[in-house]
């Protein structure tokens, strides 16, 4: 792996290296705008704060933001299709929308102001990842109405970087082009990036010998252990991108190659809290529990408390400015509760990657034996690894969930290709419990 390059600082915004005060400052003046913008163009919020009896008035410094209500995913639903638009629709250049698991889609709407600010976010996540103009950037996040695709590639432009928009899917395609296209940068998903290893060993390529050196990965929870496994892979810095639609898509939140130490907040943007998920209890900077997020420059569709249901907590400042999250734990829908055990994919996956005569390809089934939830693990091996040897590593991965996260679990070795690929973001759980 080369050794990293961190941007140097002239070439940072502003609010990168700013004193915490200047960022309080502006923050508080963005945020007052941002809560008379929605407050005065958005019914739902309106309607929201008069039931709460607070005013945009009321807001005078950082702290009372808290008394403002929260946005939850169902107020965008209610609201379907545009509904939580702050602007005229003829303002409205772009929509994006997730599909999410049932019912409506989510819709979010973006002025042209705010795809500049969107693609100088990600420009600025793409510089802290060790890019810059003249790296090529493979993009193999799904275009279309996800913003994942299209969120990269504006940012990789704003750089400078000359785009190879290949989109998600297709992996022999992927792999003909990193050989043919030789970009630097990658941006996709974690558990694709996995698959396009494969792909490339399928072929007879050595992963580790391409023109790739680092590669943007987010979307979906992936942890330190994985990280490990694609940096060892590929030979390429790893590095994580955060982002959710509602507040803006990818680039919410972009790790440092220099540090590695979980993504900075582009807090000059978006605004973080941290809350008790049960009460919506403001908790102090580096406790667990819910990040929610107020934007703060966004005309199209801003969000005020949104509430992301990723679990994760807020660190100091490192290599910016600006605060950071740690690595997502899960979001609190996909935690499962196994005889009252909470358990999260990503803890599974930490000591499933601990063991190298195992793949990290895994799911983890969930199904109801009378009254009680069972788990069963389901994971890979590595083709090296002896079909003697299976037995005993399912042994030991059982062992060490018992230990490490206090659950009984069945797990089942299972040969390379037997756990199903996806091409976007990794569905880890299947539950078979009878619908309540
Ligand atoms: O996944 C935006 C995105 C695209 C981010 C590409 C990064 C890269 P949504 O489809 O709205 O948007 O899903 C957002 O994905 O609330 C998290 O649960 C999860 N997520 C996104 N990035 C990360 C990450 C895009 N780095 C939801 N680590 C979020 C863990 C992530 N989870």
């Amino acid at each position: 792996m080369t050794t990293h390059t961190a941007a140097p600082t002239s070439a940072l915004d502003r609010y990168e290296t700013a004193s915490r005060d200047e960022i309080a400052a502006m923050q508080t003046e963005r945020l007052a705008w941002s809560l008379r913008h929605s407050y005065d163009n958005v019914p739902a919020f309106r309607a929201k704060c008069e039931a709460k009896g607070v005013h945009p008035d009321d807001f005078k410094e950082l702290r009372d933001l808290a008394l403002f209500p929260f946005t939850v995913k169902d107020d965008l639903r209610q609201n379907y299709p545009f509904g939580m638009f702050a602007v005229p629709m003829e303002d409205i250049v772009r929509v994006h929308a997730s599909s999410g698991t049932t019912g409506r889609p989510t819709v979010v709407g973006y002025t042209q102001h705010d795809i500049d600010v969107w693609a100088e976010v990600v420009a600025r996540s793409i510089r802290a990842a060790g890019g810059s103009r003249g790296d090529r950037v493979h993009i193999a996040y799904g275009y279309g109405l996800f913003t994942g695709g299209l969120g990269a590639h504006y940012g990789a432009e704003r750089l400078g970087c000359t785009v190879i928009p290949m989109s998600g899917g297709q992996t022999e395609k992927q792999v003909q082009l990193i050989m043919d296209f030789k970009p630097t940068i990658i941006m996709v998903t974690p558990s694709y990036m996995l698959n396009i290893a494969e792909e490339m060993v399928r072929q007879g390529i050595n992963p580790r010998e391409t023109s790739l050196r680092v590669g943007i990965f987010g979307a979906e929870p992936w942890t330190g252990a994985m990280r490990g496994e694609i940096e060892k892979t590929f030979n390429i810095h790893a590095v994580d991108i955060y982002g959710l639609s509602e507040v803006m898509g990818p680039g919410v939140a972009s790790e440092c190659v220099e540090t590695k130490d979980g993504p900075v907040i582009w807090e000059d943007h978006f605004y973080p809290e941290i809350i008790d998920p049960d009460t919506g209890e403001v908790l102090p900077d580096g406790s667990y529990g819910e990040l929610v997020f107020t934007t703060l420059t966004k005309q199209g569709m801003p969000v005020i408390r949104y509430r992301t249901r990723d679990l994760t907590r807020l660190l100091p400042p490192t290599a910016r400015s600006m605060r950071r999250i740690d690595k997502i734990t899960g979001r609190s829908d996909d935690m499962l509760i196994i005889r009252g055990v909470n358990v999260f994919p990503t803890q599974i996956e930490e000591l499933i990657c601990k063991d190298p005569a195992l793949a990290p390809h895994y799911e983890l089934v969930v199904s109801r034996d009378g009254h009680l939830d069972s788990l069963a693990v389901r994971v890979e091996v590595n083709p090296e690894t002896h079909p003697s040897e299976w037995d005993r590593h399912s042994k030991m991965l059982q062992h060490s969930i018992k230990s490490r996260v206090g659950i009984s679990t069945s797990v089942e070795v299972v040969e390379q290709g037997g756990v199903a690929r996806s091409i976007g973001k990794a569905k880890r759980v299947r539950d078979l419990r009878p619908k309540a």
